[in-house]
């Protein structure tokens, strides 16, 4: 049977017979991931340090990684385009940062007392944001936990309000209407609020209240219905979990000023953004300032941290103690030297155009293949990322993810990838990061491989 997806003849059955040629050949390619997998399995749950990291038949356990490249534990090397999700703008083993690192490393590691490091990377992440306070944390759940206190620190009021389909990060105040299975999710109009999991207080659900991306009537809405409750709206400015769905004009400037109106705190969660898709993040791109923004992932190079900036008056809630923010490794030197090193030497001006000409390239290319085999895809992206959408739909919100995405090509392409020597994130959830250590010659190969795919998925035998 064919079935007419748009303008392009796909049969379910040719699709479903290379997914499962590509998963042998997976297996069969990282048979040494496998072994791992086993052992590690007797000692982690899934076998994994987290359960992002979880894969079918197994993850595909990393040796090491060289600039644009990395190597499996089987001796498989890949272009890298997954660059852990997003972090890795400067490419693998930067001697910059390394160097920085190194020079660290001799000089102490953690002492738990702040060093100038840390006031370095504060202005710089000022410089960009145009935010004037910061505070250092170790991940981007922490950033996003610390924004949440700050929202309900600052109005007394307990209801968050975040974004339905979005992530970000793991603790209990945003663990909610994460990915909603489409049974449990309610009407669009008033989605129902749902654990990502078990584990948080029964109460979790009823502060924390979701509304869809791209719609701030339905947001509008829902304030007004909850006048008097809410402390913030918590949201990605671009969302980046369901590959990129970035904002229609105006909705962002129209959440500032709804937000701006009731007195309540806006907060950008700019971890996958921000350093990667412009200088200064959305903030930058889209020209819209929150009250606080969270970052993580790309501004420490490669080593874990995070930092929270928030405006002068949410900034003497902290200095003053009323809202805690402190950790022992915050402001740890070895990640402040890898900050420092990655926003001041590395993402340049000039590193952030060679980044956005790649995209673009990368974008181009993908767009011919699309256009040439007459795949049902669009391609969306910014700065450093970038991704094929196997719609030929828009997607503007979490629900026509659900509806309006092929799901079965869009993992076959990820085998394909992984099959031919490019590194991707899995599924549909993620889309690629280039680093400024990416070249034409890394761009050729992912356009090889996409080609093969597109050719293969609309061939008729
Ligand atoms: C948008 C967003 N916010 C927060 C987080 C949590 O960051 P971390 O994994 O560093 O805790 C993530 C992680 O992927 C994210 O994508």
């Amino acid at each position: 049977m064919t079935v007419t997806l748009d303008n392009t003849d796909v049969d379910p059955a040719r699709v479903a017979a290379l997914t499962e040629r590509e998963r042998a050949r997976l297996a069969e390619r990282t048979r040494r991931s496998g072994e791992l997998f086993a052992r590690a399995g007797a000692v982690m749950p899934a076998g994994v340090p987290s359960q992002f990291q979880k894969a079918d038949p197994w993850p595909v356990y990393v040796d090491r990684g060289d600039g644009a490249r990395v190597w499996d534990v089987d001796g498989n090397e890949y272009a890298d385009f997954h660059n852990g999700f997003g972090v890795m703008c400067v490419g693998h083993a930067n001697p910059v940062i390394a160097e920085a690192v190194k020079r660290r490393m001799d000089a102490g590691t953690h002492f738990a007392a702040p060093t100038e490091g840390s006031i370095v990377v504060a202005e710089e992440l000022r410089r960009r944001w145009g935010l004037p306070q910061w505070r250092f944390t170790n991940s981007g759940t922490e950033s996003t936990m610390d924004a949440v206190h700050l929202a309900r620190g600052a109005t007394g009021k307990d209801v968050i309000v975040k974004i339905e389909g979005t992530y970000h990060g793991h603790h209990d105040a945003v663990m909610v209407s994460v990915k909603p299975p489409a049974d449990l999710m309610g009407d669009r109009d008033r989605p129902n609020a749902v654990p990502y999991g078990l584990g948080y207080p029964s109460t979790t659900a009823s502060q924390t209240r979701p509304v869809p991306f791209n719609d701030a009537d339905a947001l509008e809405r829902l304030l007004d219905e909850l006048e008097g409750q809410v402390a913030g709206v918590i949201l990605e400015p671009a969302m980046m979990n369901i590959n990129i769905v970035p904002p229609v004009d105006g909705y962002l400037q129209r959440v500032r000023e709804l937000t701006a109106e009731r007195g309540l705190v806006l907060i950008f969660d700019e971890v996958k953004t921000g350093a990667a898709v412009a200088a200064g993040g959305a903030t930058e791109l889209f020209g819209v300032t929150p009250d606080v923004v969270c970052l993580a992932k790309a501004i420490c190079g490669g080593l874990p941290g995070g930092a929270v900036g928030m405006t002068d008056e949410l900034g003497a809630l902290v200095a003053s103690g009323q809202v805690r923010q402190q950790g022992t490794f915050n402001g740890n030197p070895l990640v402040m030297a890898a900050a420092e090193a990655t926003l001041l030497e590395v993402l340049t001006d000039e590193g952030y155009a060679k980044l956005h000409k790649l995209n673009e390239d990368l974008m181009a290319g993908c767009d011919r293949i699309i256009s040439e085999y007459k795949l049902p895809a669009h391609t969306v992206g910014m700065g450093s990322k970038g991704c094929v959408v196997f719609s030929s739909e828009p997607i503007r919100e979490y629900r026509d993810y659900l509806t309006k995405i092929h799901h079965d090509l869009t993992n076959l392409a990820w085998l394909y990838h992984m099959n031919n020597g490019i590194f991707m994130t899995p599924g549909e959830d993620e889309e690629w990061t280039l680093s400024v250590m990416h070249t034409d010659e890394h761009l050729k190969r992912y356009l090889e491989v996409f080609e093969m795919f597109a050719r293969d998925v609309t061939s008729v035998d």
